[in-house]
C-alpha cells in the first residue's frame, strides 16, 4: 500500500494555514499564519481585513508547509481545502489557491467541511482514536454534539440555537474589557477567580434535548454588570469570569456525557477552539473516568483553526475517490 499524502489548507477566518499530512494522522507540517493581532484594535475580525490579508500570505505559507515536511507539489496525492462554513471572502483565497495548485499538477481537490475538519484534529499524530465515538465540537461560531459513526458519517444530536460557545465567551469578555479572543482571556482570568461568586442560569432546554442556548446567559452577565455600574459596585473581573465560564462548562460537560450514556459510545473526544478550555478538559477528565469512559482532545495548537485537521479529513475523502470539481463554490453557512 502505496503513503499518501496530503496538502491542506484553511483560511474560513483569520487564521491562514497549510500543512502536509500522510496517511490521515501523521503531520509532517503544520504551518499556521494567525491575523488576531491585525483585528485585535476592532475587538474583533473584520472579514474584508481579513481576505486581504489571506491572499498577501497564503503562497508564503503553503511553500512553508512544503518545505518543512521536505516534499514538494510533485509528491502531494491531493489537495483539501476548507469551503465552508466560514467568511465567504476569506473562504474564496484558500478555495481558489487549491483549485490552481490541483490543475496545476493535475491532483485531485478535495472540498472540506470546516467542522469536520475540527472533528478529524483528533485524528492528527493519534493511532487509537477511532469512530465511533461522540465529539463536541464548540468554537467560535459553532456548537454541535456529533456522533461519529464511520470516518465521514456524521449523526448531529444538537446545536446552538442561539449564540455558538465561543461567541459567548468572546462577548463576555469584550463586555469585561478582557480583549479579544475571548476564551483564553476568561480561561485565565477564571483560573484566579472564584466560581461560585455568582449562580448564573445554567440553561438545559427540553429533558433529552441536545441543543444548547447561551443567549440567557449573556444576557446575565450583561445584566449583572449594568447593574453593578448603575449601584456603583466594584466589578470583580475574575469572579465574575470564573461564575460564567462555570455556568457554560457545566452545561457543555453534562450533555455530552449525556449523549455518550444515551447512545452507549464509550469514547468522547473534543473539537473546536473551546475544546483549548483548561475546565472543560479538567470537568470531562474527572465524569469520564468516574464513569467509565475515554476521553479525547487535540493538542491545544491544533484545537484551535490549523490546516493539518483538513487534510485529514482529505485522506478519509481520498481514499473513497470522493473529489470535488472545479465549480465547488464556498459557501459561509455550509453545516456538517
Ligand atoms: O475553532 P476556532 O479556532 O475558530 C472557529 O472555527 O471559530 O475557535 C475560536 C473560538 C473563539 O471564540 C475563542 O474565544 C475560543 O475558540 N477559545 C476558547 C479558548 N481558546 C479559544 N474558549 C474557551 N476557552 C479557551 N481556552
Ligand atoms: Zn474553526
Amino acid at each position: 500500500d502505496k503513503d499518501v499524502y496530503i496538502l491542506g489548507i484553511e483560511s474560513s477566518c483569520d487564521e491562514t494555514a497549510a500543512s502536509i499530512v500522510k496517511n490521515g494522522r501523521e503531520s509532517l507540517s503544520n504551518i499556521i499564519y494567525s491575523q488576531i493581532e491585525i483585528h485585535q484594535p476592532y475587538g474583533g475580525v473584520v472579514p474584508e481585513v481579513a481576505s486581504r490579508n489571506h491572499i498577501k500570505k497564503i503562497d508564503i505559507i503553503v511553500d512553508k508547509a512544503l518545505e518543512e515536511s521536505g516534499l514538494t507539489l510533485n509528491d502531494m496525492d491531493a489537495v483539501a481545502v476548507t469551503y465552508g462554513p466560514g467568511l465567504i471572502g476569506s473562504l474564496l483565497v484558500g478555495l481558489s489557491f487549491a483549485k490552481a495548485l490541483s490543475y496545476s499538477v493535475d491532483i485531485p481537490l478535495l472540498g472540506i467541511n470546516h467542522i469536520e475538519g475540527h472533528i478529524c484534529a483528533n485524528y492528527i499524530n493519534n493511532y487509537h482514536v477511532m469512530p465511533p465515538f461522540i465529539t463536541l465540537v464548540a468554537s467560535g461560531g459553532h456548537t454541535n454534539i456529533v456522533v461519529v459513526k464511520d470516518y465521514g458519517v456524521y449523526e448531529v444530536l444538537g446545536q446552538t440555537r442561539d449564540d455558538a460557545a465561543g461567541e459567548a465567551f468572546d462577548k463576555i469578555s469584550r463586555s469585561l474589557d478582557l480583549g479579544y479572543p475571548g476564551g483564553p482571556a476568561i480561561d485565565k482570568a477564571a483560573s484566579k477567580g472564584d466560581s461560585s461568586f455568582i449562580n448564573f442560569p445554567r440553561s438545559y432546554l427540553e429533558e433529552d434535548c441536545f441543543d444548547f442556548s447561551f443567549s440567557g446567559l449573556k444576557s446575565a452577565v450583561l445584566n449583572y454588570l449594568n447593574t453593578c455600574k448603575m449601584k456603583e459596585i466594584p466589578i470583580e473581573t475574575n469572579n465574575i469570569a470564573a461564575s460564567f465560564q462555570a455556568a457554560v462548562i457545566d452545561v457543555l460537560a453534562s450533555k455530552v456525557i449525556k449523549a455518550a450514556l444515551d447512545t452507549q459510545i464509550s469514547t468522547i473526544c473534543l473539537s473546536g477552539g473551546v475544546a483549548r478550555n483548561s475546565l472543560l478538559r479538567s470537568t470531562l477528565g474527572t465524569m469520564t473516568s468516574d464513569l467509565g469512559l475515554k476521553l479525547h482532545f487535540p493538542e491545544p495548537d491544533l484545537c484551535s483553526d490549523n490546516a493539518a485537521m483538513i487534510a485529514s479529513a482529505g485522506y478519509f475523502k481520498f481514499i473513497k475517490e470522493e473529489y470535488s470539481h472545479f465549480d465547488l463554490n464556498a459557501i459561509a453557512n455550509l453545516k456538517v
